[in-house]
């Protein structure tokens, strides 16, 4: 996976995707990471980007022109690395913005499977609409707040996607069992001494018995999600006898709060 960045501090985005898993990924090769500075294409003798908003209003907004050319630069760079330019699909260009849909792990892994993405962040009160029309396949957003720039949401976005391109993790299992898997959340874990501060290990994890610990396991994210993040059991992938156990978790509640 190559993930190109449009963004004015090249840098940040350089700090942080460059940093442990993701940085030990680019030195294996996994993905790579081009990061290009929207200000190196400004016509303007100083540099400048940005203008005033027309019809008036707060903060200043990014110029369509610098952003277009580093688009078109860069799409052209990324063709004319392929092996067949003549079969060329333009990647997809992902706007970070707090007007996208909302990220979550099914966006993650349908983006991990796309050869290049590119990434548009934004910076003062927003980019003028027009080049955002003309090459944004995708709005996305990280959350309903609003942050300064798109820069965190941008590496946000590359560390979720990248742990999920094979052989970024040391153990190409573990991104599968963990928190999200068929919509549940992760089991707790537990490591050495046995009891700390008086409190045990649950006694089962410690008995070798693993199709027993695969059963407690799952019943514990059954009871998590259910406790703590409910409205994803909606589309919880269950088999019969879970569901019996989770009517049970909610015959149960119900059944304290009325008794
Ligand atoms: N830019 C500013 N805030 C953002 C958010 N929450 N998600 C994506 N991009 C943003």
């Amino acid at each position: 996976m190559k993930f190109h960045v449009l963004t004015l501090f090249p840098e940040m985005i350089e700090l942080g995707i460059n940093t442990s898993i993701t940085g030990r990924a680019i030195e294996k090769g996994l993905i790579s990471l081009n990061a290009m500075n929207i200000r190196d294409f400004s016509q303007d003798k100083h540099k400048r980007v940005d203008d005033y908003p027309y019809g008036g209003g707060a903060g200043m907004v990014l110029q369509a022109e610098p952003v277009y050319k580093a688009y078109s630069y860069l799409v052209n760079k990324i063709k004319t690395s392929k092996a067949n330019p003549d079969s060329f699909k333009k990647p997809r260009v992902i706007y970070v913005t707090p007007q996208g849909k909302v990220f979550n792990q099914s966006m993650a892994k349908e983006l991990s499977s796309e050869e290049d993405l590119i990434f548009l962040c934004g910076h003062y009160e927003g980019i003028d609409e027009r080049v955002i029309e003309m090459i944004v396949t995708d709005n996305i957003s990280i959350g309903d707040y609003v942050l300064t720039g798109g820069e965190l949401p941008a590496m946000v976005m590359i560390d979720a996607i990248s742990r999920l391109i094979p052989g970024v993790l040391n153990n190409d299992v573990s991104s599968e069992f963990e928190t999200f898997k068929d919509n549940l959340l992760e089991y707790p874990q537990y490591t050495r001494p046995e009891v700390f501060m008086g409190r045990k290990v649950p006694e089962v994890l410690l008995s070798g018995h693993h199709a027993k610990i695969d059963s407690y396991r799952r019943e514990q994210s059954i009871m998590r999600t259910y406790e703590r993040r409910p409205d994803l059991l909606e589309n919880a992938v269950l088999t019969e006898k879970e569901r019996e156990y989770l009517t049970g978790l909610i015959f149960q509640k119900n059944y304290d709060v009325y008794s």
